[in-house]
């Protein structure tokens, strides 16, 4: 039997240790070690995109990745993505606009489009078509998809203008009888 390595690594905010074939890829820790069967495993070449997830701040395909790479390293994985039991937005929208269909290819767009929002919080179609090029949808056409995450990106707060002298001036002041 092929000794196991043994590494320390903070999946979804929360530290884990884990013990695994030295062979295993991250896709497989993930989903055989670590009981996280949201990434998918589709391709195991690096063509399909259902098995990204977020490495450092950075998506990668996990089935290129070797666990072993990933001592005392950060990921998160689709699990990861829900806060305080609410949704994230990209998951709500995704869900409203039909933009998952059979669900299968759904992780790794959504850990894709978040790591496009998280470092361009307000993309352009070209850029959102652009960081989801390597994911592959057999079943909605993408269209609802581009829509999804367009849907989802934070729109700027505007606060409401603060009267000035001149805007103050300007209200209708009550007769007085
Ligand atoms: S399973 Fe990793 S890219 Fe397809
Ligand atoms: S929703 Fe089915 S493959 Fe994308």
């Amino acid at each position: 039997m092929t000794p196991h390595v043994h590494i320390r690594l903070t999946v979804n905010d929360e530290a884990i240790d884990v013990a695994f074939a030295p062979y295993k890829t991250l896709l497989e820790v993930l989903r055989e070690d670590l009981n996280l069967c949201g990434t998918k495993h589709g391709c195991e070449l690096g063509e399909c995109g259902a098995c990204a997830v977020i490495l450092d701040d950075q998506p990668v395909l996990s089935c290129l990745v070797l666990g072993v790479e990933c001592s005392e390293r950060r990921v998160t994985t689709v699990e990861g993505l829900a806060t305080d039991g609410r949704l994230h937005p990209l998951q709500q929208t995704f869900a409203d606009l039909g933009a998952a269909q059979c669900g299968y290819c759904t992780p790794g767009f959504l850990v894709m489009a978040k790591a496009l929002l998280d470092e361009h919080p307000h993309p352009t179609r070209d850029q959102i078509r652009e960081a989801l090029s390597g994911n592959l949808c057999r079943c909605t056409g993408y269209q609802q998809i581009f829509e999804a995450v367009e849907a989802a990106i934070v729109q700027p707060v505007t606060r409401p203008a603060r009267a000035t002298a001149s805007t103050a001036s300007a209200r209708p002041v009550k007769a007085r009888s």
